[in-house]
């Protein structure tokens, strides 16, 4: 697997379709407050490329940290942003934060690196996480990624008529491999690596990091026969699933 990948392919995607639009974020804030499922008062989002989702929590929490790898999707962040939101550049794996929260998201990301990089990120979290806290955390799952090997599409047909994509499947590694690309340019080629995890190991990983997973929700699936995409999908055919997590 090619090390370092990461800025290069998420500066790379955002070029290509930039944010998925105000809707998206509003309905994916509501849908974060009723799954952390009480009030609270600040909130902690890795992964947040350029602050989209954080900035449509941001009339419902008082204080809200992110942290984001690509600079210039942090720079976007910040031209944006509302004061309530304190945007910092850095990696999670390394960044040093003083203060917890009473909920930490990592939307649509886990997986980067090896287990000893994820089992450091939880260990993070759990530093992190307030003694009544909670975190969300997607999680790509096997079985979907296995049935995506070797498709090959358009990003968005309609919008982006000339960007394809192409998912492998390492099946020695549980790693989907997702590479980007303009068509007939193959030299821009760029690939993501996210480790797919069963809802048991990643109980166990979990476990390992101090950290309790107390609910699951599945997240959607793509038909790749039909090209069709479907909200509520089944634990065996979803994308990927979101765990509630507290400290155990
Ligand atoms: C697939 S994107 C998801 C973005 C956003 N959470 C969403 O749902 O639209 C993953 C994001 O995580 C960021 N990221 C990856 N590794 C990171 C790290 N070690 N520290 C901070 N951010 C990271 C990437 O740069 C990218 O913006």
């Amino acid at each position: 697997m090619k090390k370092d990948w990461a800025k290069d392919f998420y500066k790379m995607q955002y070029e290509f379709i930039g944010n998925y639009g105000k809707d998206f974020y509003e309905v994916s804030a509501v849908e974060i407050l009723s799954q952390i499922g009480k009030p609270i008062e600040n909130l902690l989002e890795l992964g947040s490329a350029d602050g989209s989702l954080s900035r449509a929590l941001s009339n419902k929490v008082s204080h809200i940290t992110t942290v984001e790898l690509v600079d210039n999707l942090v720079e976007k962040a910040k031209e944006v942003n509302p004061v309530n939101i304190n945007a910092i550049n850095g990696d999670f794996l390394e960044i040093d934060l003083q203060n917890t929260y009473d909920a930490i998201i990592y939307i649509d990301g886990f997986g980067l690196g090896d287990d000893s990089a994820q089992l450091n990120l939880l260990k993070n979290i759990k530093q992190w996480l307030k003694k009544d806290g909670c975190g969300l955390i997607d999680i790509y799952q096997p079985e979907h990624w296995k049935k995506a090997d070797k498709i090959e599409m358009y990003v968005d047909p309609k919008n982006m008529p000339n960007i394809k994509r192409r998912y492998t499947y390492d099946y020695k590694n549980d790693v989907m491999i997702d590479t980007w690309w303009r068509e007939g340019e193959e030299e821009t080629k760029q690939s993501q690596y996210l480790k797919c995890y069963t809802l048991k190991e990643i109980k166990d990983m979990f476990e390992a990091a101090g950290l309790q997973i107390i609910e699951y929700f599945t997240n959607g699936a793509m038909d790749y026969e039909t090209m069709t995409y479907t909200e509520d999908a089944s634990s065996e055919k979803c994308m990927s699933y979101r765990i509630k997590v507290v400290r155990s």
